[in-house]
């Protein structure tokens, strides 16, 4: 359970002075055992480990966010300042009116800064601190300014980077990330038959290995944020090649074997860096390779991978390196 969804719930003790609502819609939804007496609670979550803890907790998940009109909207907004405040206009325009928008944040996400943008917009905030979060909420009393949630609303929209589509909140949503451009740089025009990208974002790297291997058969695409599936969909949507798409948790195993894989894994959960994290999809990876099938990587060069790639009974060579990244090339054996 997150820290931030236990200071989220305080908002309903004496000290938060909210009360239950009949119904409510939580964006970023996360369990706890204190919703489980909820009523009518309905849960959007977009990153597919956390979508699977709601659901194993027997809550209702929408897949996309719903339409309607709520007396509350919970929200455990992500990192991104663009992100936050489309979801505080994504939210807005989902209460009913007098409802209730109610917002839980780590202090190290901005929560401070978040809580004085969204004064701006409902004037009269509450605000509680606890467990190194904040939570704070306003309710609709007429006066909130329409203008600035429309003035947000906008940053949710899909926008264009370098002819990608992309979205706020995603990963790389307003540049190429430089380790990816690297693994694209070097990608091998040799690799053939199934390969799979992991983690694969709004899709760059696989439109890189479309363009540059003309004997791949079929590219599965893993990727945990939904909202970057749906880019890498409008991204590769001309590609004549087969392409299957999986909302899917890397660390859940894969669906396939493949003759080939390539990663630019996530190191980070949160905002905490989580080597863990690579590292699993590096023993993923490697049990979905066929005998001899190649995997092909991008890492921060502090990153302690290569002692993961032997255990898993991979062979492995760095192709190149520059100030910050490296690229390895493993077989398995
Ligand atoms: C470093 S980014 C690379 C994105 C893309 N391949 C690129 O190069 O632009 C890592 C990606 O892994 C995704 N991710 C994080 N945890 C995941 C998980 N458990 N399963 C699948 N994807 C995950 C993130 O959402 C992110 O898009």
């Amino acid at each position: 359970m997150s820290p931030a969804v236990d200071t989220l719930l305080l908002a309903f003790t004496a000290e938060g002075g909210l009360a239950l609502p009949t119904s409510a819609l939580f964006m970023g939804a996360e369990p706890h055992p204190a919703l489980q007496d909820w009523p009518n609670l309905l849960g959007w979550q977009p990153f597919k480990p956390r979508a699977a803890a709601w659901e194993r907790a027997g809550f209702h998940r929408a897949d996309d966010l719903p339409s309607g009109k709520w007396p509350l909207v919970l929200m455990l907004p992500g990192k991104s300042r663009d992100e936050t405040l489309s979801w505080f206009a994504l939210a807005r325009s989902r209460l009913a009116p007098g409802g209730t928008l109610l917002v839980a944040m780590p202090n190290t996400a901005g929560a401070g800064r978040f809580e004085k943008e969204l004064a701006k917009a409902t004037g009269a905030i509450f605000s509680l601190q606890k467990h190194k979060c904040r939570a704070f909420h306003a309710t609709d009393d007429g006066t909130w300014d329409e203008a600035q949630f429309q003035e947000w609303q906008h940053l949710s929209e899909l926008r264009e980077i370098s002819g990608f589509t992309v979205q706020a909140g995603i990963f790389s949503s307003d540049h190429i990330d430089p380790g990816s451009q690297l693994l694209a740089d070097h990608l091998p025009a040799h690799f053939h038959g199934r390969i799979a990208d992991l983690g694969a974002g709004w899709g760059f790297l696989s439109a890189a290995l479309l363009q540059r291997c003309p004997k791949l058969t079929q590219l599965d695409l893993y990727e945990a944020d939904a909202r970057a599936l749906d880019c890498a969909r409008i991204n590769l949507a001309a590609q004549p090649q087969e392409i299957s798409y999986h909302w899917h948790d890397v660390n859940t195993g894969l669906l396939a074997i493949y003759d080939a894989i390539i990663m630019n894994p996530p190191f980070h959960t949160g905002q905490a860096t989580d080597v863990d994290l690579g590292r699993a999809f590096l023993k993923v990876a490697a049990a979905s390779l066929k005998r001899g099938g190649k995997l092909l990587l991008v890492a921060n060069r502090q990153l302690p991978y290569e002692a993961a790639l032997e255990v898993s009974g991979l062979a492995w060579r760095k192709i190149t390196e520059d100030k910050i990244y490296k690229i390895l090339s493993a077989e398995k054996r």
